[in-house]
């Protein structure tokens, strides 16, 4: 099993471990708690023990059975995490002080470091923790900004640890990020458009934005920039992820060609609502007023577009379809000119439209296929974007 690290420091904050700990073990990987002395006076370590199954350390010399234990855990994990981390550890960090378990095990750690700091708005701004995480960063060390708000002291500042989704995103980022997506832009669709009629009323589709939203996820922890473009969605968005809202689709269009120069992978999980209005109206329109007969037109088709001006980029297309998916996906695949067109059966309800599963075909022009059974919208991403590394790699051998 994958293993990170975690040491853990004395912070009000410290309980965000536990909900570290669980994120982490959700996405398969197995964590070793190493606290610090003065840690303990906030959590006994047997909490972590519990948590992870495995003896938290504390103290150089715990363990009798293996003696030099900062030495062998280096060659077992992908990771070191420190959070919540104080000053007076990224102090000892950056002067390459080594006198508890913690502090040894980053000098002789060789995989990356990621620093969360957690402390008084003061503290942290102090010009000598400032040049410390200057220094550290200086030497590879990453770190996740702390947020800005109410601290334990009472103040209002910077020095808050940072959400535990954003410290394990950039975490994992750190241990899966690939060659393949570094440095390259995704840019991903999601959720639907909304074509309104008059201010209240609107033509629109079920989409809850689920299955893009975790494309993006993916695509940043593998190390892309990612540009998320989205309709109407309650969903928060991925940390590390630079997103766009839009409401109407000619709104998606817009924002997407805005970003297309960049872009090297495009993927449209957007449902673009068809229809439009014919003529719309500034203010509500009512009841006894409205015509028997509303006149529609069809939206821009973005991705057609995208298609006839594809240069080097590799297009991912989406088919929703209700029966017939995979013939009617082969033939929206060749209209549109992508590389890789997903068909979804959006017919049988615990899949497609805003459920958290998906079952889908994936299609490939030379006429390959491949069937993904019902599993996890992020499963789904994971399979979707291991295909695109595989095409990005072909199209790099071939050049
Ligand atoms: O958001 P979720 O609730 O998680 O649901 C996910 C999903 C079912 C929306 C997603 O998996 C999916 O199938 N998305 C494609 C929906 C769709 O609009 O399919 P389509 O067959 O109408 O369009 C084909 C492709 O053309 C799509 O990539 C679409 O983004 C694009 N398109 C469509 C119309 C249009 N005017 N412009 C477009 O670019």
């Amino acid at each position: 099993m994958k293993k990170i690290a975690l040491g853990v420091c004395s912070s009000v904050s410290i309980y965000k471990a536990c909900e570290i700990i669980r994120l982490f073990q959700s996405e398969g990987f197995g964590v070793r708690v190493i606290m610090t002395e003065k840690a303990t006076r906030f959590i006994d370590p047997y909490l972590f023990t519990s948590l992870t199954g495995e003896r938290t350390i504390v103290h150089l010399f715990d363990d009798q059975q293996r003696p030099i234990e900062h030495i062998s855990l280096v060659d077992e994990v992908s990771l070191l995490l420190v959070a919540p981390a104080t000053a007076n550890l990224i102090g000892k960090m950056a002067s390459g002080i080594a006198d508890d378990f913690l502090t040894t095990f980053y000098l002789a750690a060789k995989c990356p470091v990621l620093v969360a700091p957690a402390m008084n708005e003061a503290m942290y701004l102090h010009p000598q923790t400032q040049e410390n995480i200057r220094k550290l960063k200086s030497l590879g060390v990453e770190f996740v900004e702390p947020d800005t708000g109410y601290l334990a002291c009472g103040k209002k500042g910077p020095g808050r640890l940072a959400p535990p989704e954003k410290i394990v995103q950039q975490g994992l980022r750190l241990v899966r990020a690939k060659d393949t997506f570094r440095d390259k832009v995704v840019l991903v669709t999601a959720g639907p458009t909304r074509e309104f009629l008059d201010p209240v009323r609107f033509v629109s589709n079920p989409a809850s934005g689920k299955m893009g939203y975790e494309l993006a996820r993916e695509a940043y922890q593998l190390g892309a920039e990612v540009i998320l473009i989205s309709g109407p969605t309650w969903l928060e968005p991925p940390p590390g992820v630079y997103l766009e809202r839009v409401t109407e689709a000619a709104e998606m269009k817009e924002a997407v060609l805005k970003h297309y120069a960049r872009a090297r992978v495009v993927l449209m999980t957007a449902a673009v609502a068809d229809f439009r209005f014919r003529k719309t109206r500034p203010e509500k329109i009512r009841k006894t007023e409205i015509e028997r007969t509303l006149e529609i037109e069809t939206t821009p088709d973005i991705l057609e577009e995208l298609g006839q001006h594809k240069g080097q980029r590799l297009l991912v297309g989406f088919a929703a379809e209700t029966g017939q998916a995979v013939e009617k996906a082969l033939e929206k695949m060749k209209r549109k000119q992508v590389d890789l067109m997903v068909a979804n059966d959006v017919s049988q309800p615990e899949v497609g439209f805003a459920s958290d599963e998906n079952e889908v075909v994936l299609l490939w022009p030379d006429g390959r296929s491949r069937k993904i059974p019902r599993t996890s919208k992020r499963k789904i991403s994971q399979e979707i974007l291991a295909e695109v590394e595989v095409l990005l790699n072909e199209r790099k051998s071939k050049r």
